[in-house]
């Protein structure tokens, strides 16, 4: 795809999202891909930024997390959680997710 879809659709997605998160937790998936301390991981086509929180916490203070996206509103949505993590419970190397590729 090379243009982003409208925001109804985003938000509706983002919504479902939600529901597949809580029921099929990402630290799954990234545990069967394998993703290790030190990692630098790219999450292509990121969305609302379901597995970054997991994906930082798995690649931890040695690794870092690119978020990528062509909707304006992922961007969004993921610099919210990234500024969010940073203050509280995840601490430092969720600091590391304001390295954002947003283009
Ligand atoms: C099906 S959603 C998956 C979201 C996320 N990976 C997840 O599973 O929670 C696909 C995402 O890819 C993004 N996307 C589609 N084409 C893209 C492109 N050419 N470059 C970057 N992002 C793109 C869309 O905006 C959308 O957020």
């Amino acid at each position: 795809m090379d243009k982003p879809t409208s925001n109804f659709h985003f938000k509706f997605m983002s919504f479902g999202y939600k529901f597949r998160d809580f029921f099929l937790p990402r630290k799954n998936i990234l545990k069967e891909v394998g993703v290790k301390p030190g990692f630098h991981v790219l999450d292509y086509g990121c969305g609302p930024g379901g597995y970054i929180i997991a994906a930082a916490e798995f690649v931890g203070k040695s690794g870092k997390i690119y978020a990528l996206d062509i909707h304006p509103l992922a961007i969004q949505m993921v610099q919210s959680i990234a500024s969010k993590k940073a203050t509280d419970e995840c601490g430092n190397h969720l600091f590391r997710l304001q390295n954002w590729i947003t283009r």
